[in-house]
């Protein structure tokens, strides 16, 4: 895999099973929130300078419910993608420390998160 990119199915999971039924994947598996307001993944990655970075999250929402999550203290859409084995990729940009961050992408509303494949950044 490229360098930089942390699967969720290796991340700390609070809430969610990491699950590998709906094809399309990267690495072993994806996490499967539970649908529930709270539930989350969280990362620790490693950066080489302090500023803004650009963060992706590959994700998959088979429904037509927007899947809001807090990342890092930002609220995202994560929108329908047609199907849970249709994987898409959100970009955000935050602010890293060099060396270690801690990336918490929380699900914001009772549908819980969208099925979370990685973070890359
Ligand atoms: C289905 C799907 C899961 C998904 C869930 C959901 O059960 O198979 O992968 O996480 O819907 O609505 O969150
Ligand atoms: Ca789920």
């Amino acid at each position: 895999p490229p360098q930089g990119r942390y699967e969720a199915e290796n991340a700390v999971i609070s809430r969610g099973v990491v699950e590998s039924n709906h094809a399309g994947y990267s690495g072993t598996g994806f996490v499967n929130y539970d649908n529930a307001t709270g539930s989350y993944v969280e990362f620790t990655v490693t950066a080489a300078a302090a500023g803004p970075a650009r963060v992706r999250l590959r994700y998959a929402n088979g429904t037509t419910a927007n899947r809001r999550m807090n990342v890092a203290g930002t609220v995202l859409d994560f929108p329908g993608t047609g199907a849970w084995t249709t994987w898409q990729t959100k970009t955000v940009t935050l602010p890293l420390n060099a060396g270690s961050n801690v990336i918490r992408a929380t699900a914001t509303t009772s549908n819980g998160g969208p099925n979370l494949d990685y973070l890359e950044v």
